[in-house]
């Protein structure tokens, strides 16, 4: 086995929660697609297919490694918001303690001198970078446009980002 037990049970809570990411952003998506905010919608469906795939990098680590794949109860999401605002304030606020739990994995794997597991997760750190930037920058812009005009971060989305 390339993996202690403790990391796979980690990795595993991780597998749940990059699910949960997955459900909560096919969510969002459906809110700005209820508001006919194509754009939008289609940035936040790409963004749960992005979590799906964290999940399955996850999951094909812990099989490959010999940990045992022990996928968890996956938390039911937000269904709906009362704003775009808060719908990208809960995306971000998301990124964020996802980042925290990357780096707790990363602390597991370095106390152990898991170097593989280091490399692994390096790919996750990385990641978080990208994702958190780019929550930042959509919650800036829907703050600068405001609710009355959702229309001109659509066409942001088209030509500026
Ligand atoms: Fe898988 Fe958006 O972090």
């Amino acid at each position: 086995m390339l993996i202690s037990p403790a990391l796979a049970a980690a990795i595993n809570t991780q597998i749940g929660n990059e699910l949960a990411a997955s459900l909560q952003y096919h969510q969002i998506a459906a809110h700005f697609h209820d508001l006919h905010l194509l754009q939008l919608a289609t940035l936040f469906h790409k963004q749960a297919a992005e979590e799906r795939e964290h999940a399955e990098k996850l999951l094909k680590y812990v099989v490959d490694t010999g940990g045992g794949l022990r996928i968890p109860a996956v938390r039911q999401p937000v269904h709906s918001f009362p704003n775009a605002e808060a719908a990208v304030e809960a995306a971000l606020s998301w990124e964020l303690e996802v980042t925290g739990q990357i780096k707790g994995l990363m602390d597991i794997a370095a106390s152990e001198s898991d170097y593989l597991a280091q490399g692994f997760l390096q790919w996750f750190v990385d990641e978080q970078l990208e994702e958190v930037t780019k929550m930042q920058r959509l919650l800036g812009v829907i703050r600068m446009s405001g609710e009355r005009n959702l229309l001109s971060v659509e066409a942001y989305l088209v030509h500026g980002s």
